[in-house]
């Protein structure tokens, strides 16, 4: 029997017993899946894939895709607990975690949803999840403003200083400006 796990407002997270795996179906607006038609964004369910590529080569683990079609998505059951319940406790964790962000910055990796609920951890190492919500860099580049406003957002309350942690790692400033 199929487990629902979680409804967004666009898609859908089923676990799959039998096969110990998650199956996320998308549910795009109309307006979207012209986009996507058009090829002016990937579909979902390939850009969780092409995601993963690139954060592998980035030396960041991602689960194991067993299936992705356009609008549905398979992968492994990762086995294992969300950050959010260790990165207080964990400097090892902070640092994987701050580690991660500084790539995606460096590498123009966009995404709103990097809170500690989207990445698991599986034997001490992290895995980022979630990843049909990223945005490989392009041409039209998000700016880097708009990542780091994302992530104060995303860094509240006991994990705010985490958000403190990564404009000293970057060298910037509480208004993002280089420090001399
Ligand atoms: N491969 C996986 N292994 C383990 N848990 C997963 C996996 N994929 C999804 N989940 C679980 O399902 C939840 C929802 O998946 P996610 O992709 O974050 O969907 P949403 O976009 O709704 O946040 C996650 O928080 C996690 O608990
Ligand atoms: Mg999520």
């Amino acid at each position: 029997m199929m487990e629902l796990i979680q409804s967004g407002k666009y898609s859908l997270v089923h676990y799959d017993p039998e096969r110990d795996h998650f199956i996320k179906t998308f549910h795009p607006k109309a307006v979207d899946r012209l986009r996507y038609a058009l090829r002016i964004r990937p579909y979902p369910g390939h850009n969780f894939a092409l995601i993963a590529k690139r954060l592998e080569a980035l030396g960041i683990a991602t689960p194991t895709i067993v299936e992705a079609d356009r609008y549905r998505l398979v992968t492994e059951n990762i086995h294992g607990v969300p950050l959010k319940q260790l990165i207080l406790t964990s400097t090892d964790l902070q640092e994987q975690y701050l580690e991660a962000l500084i790539a995606y910055y460096r590498h123009d990796i966009h995404c709103r949803g990097l809170h500690t609920g989207n990445f698991l951890v599986r034997e001490e190492k992290l895995f980022a999840i979630d990843l049909d919500a990223y945005k490989a860099p392009s041409l039209f580049k998000y700016s880097k403003r708009e990542y780091l406003d994302c992530l104060k957002r995303s860094l509240k309350g006991q994990e705010a200083f985490l958000f403190i942690r990564l404009l000293e790692r970057l060298g910037l400033d509480e208004n993002y400006q280089a420090l001399g």
